[in-house]
């Protein structure tokens, strides 16, 4: 299957979470965590300084929807009908049927394997219903909670990537991690 069979975003459901398309509605609760500089401190953006700037990240993902870049997901817990996180393929290469995955969790929820779970069912809807083969994720080197998040899912450590980004104003080192269709197919057996 190819990508442009999803114009629309599929929703995907786990034990305790659904993952679905954001919404301009999700601002607030996007904003309650993306303002926090401890969920920011390793991402590539600079926390939300108001409400507006979780709007102008909504509009550009809305905007991706409509493209086949769109394949972030809202993280939603069940329980708490609240949105807590995203969870997304970014930089997806057709012609060489890889994607990355990119992801940040509201403070609150950190430790309790929320993110494994959502990745989990994200690497799983991309090697059951899209013809990816490869799905990498890169973390700087002292973020050791999003490392243990991609091995928990089957992800390898495939080496440093040396100064390979440069973020909020220097270069940094970053871990590549990645998971094949047949690392998938084998832990799925
Ligand atoms: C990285 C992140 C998504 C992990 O999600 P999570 O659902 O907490 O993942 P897990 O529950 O599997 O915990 C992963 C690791 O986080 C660490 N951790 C656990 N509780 C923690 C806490 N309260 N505070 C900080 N780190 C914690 C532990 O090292 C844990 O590994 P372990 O289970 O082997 O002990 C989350 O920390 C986050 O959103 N961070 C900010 C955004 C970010 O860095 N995104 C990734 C950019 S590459």
């Amino acid at each position: 299957m190819t990508l442009t069979l999803y114009p629309d975003l599929p929703i995907l459901e786990s034990d305790r979470l659904i993952l679905r398309k954001m919404t301009l509605e999700d601002a607030p609760d996007l904003f309650e965590y993306a303002s926090d500089p401890e969920v920011a401190q390793y991402t590539t953006w600079y926390p939300h300084q108001s409400l507006e700037d979780s709007h102008i990240f909504l509009n550009s993902v809305l905007e991706n929807y409509q493209t086949p870049k769109g394949f972030n997901w809202g993280i939603i817990h069940k329980d708490h009908s609240k949105l807590i996180g995203t969870c997304g393929l970014v930089d997806w290469v057709q012609s060489d049927h890889y994607a990355e995955i990119g992801y940040a969790l509201a403070r609150p929820y950190w430790g309790q394997g929320y993110m494994p779970e959502s990745v989990k069912a994200v690497v799983a809807f991309s090697f059951q219903e899209t013809d990816l083969n490869r799905i990498e994720g890169r973390c700087k080197l002292p973020n050791h909670a999003s490392a243990r998040v991609m091995e928990k899912v089957g992800m390898k450590f495939e080496g440093i990537l040396r100064q390979q980004m440069f973020i909020k104003g220097s270069f940094h080192d970053m871990k590549l991690y990645a998971i094949l269709r047949e690392d998938w197919e084998k832990l799925s057996k």
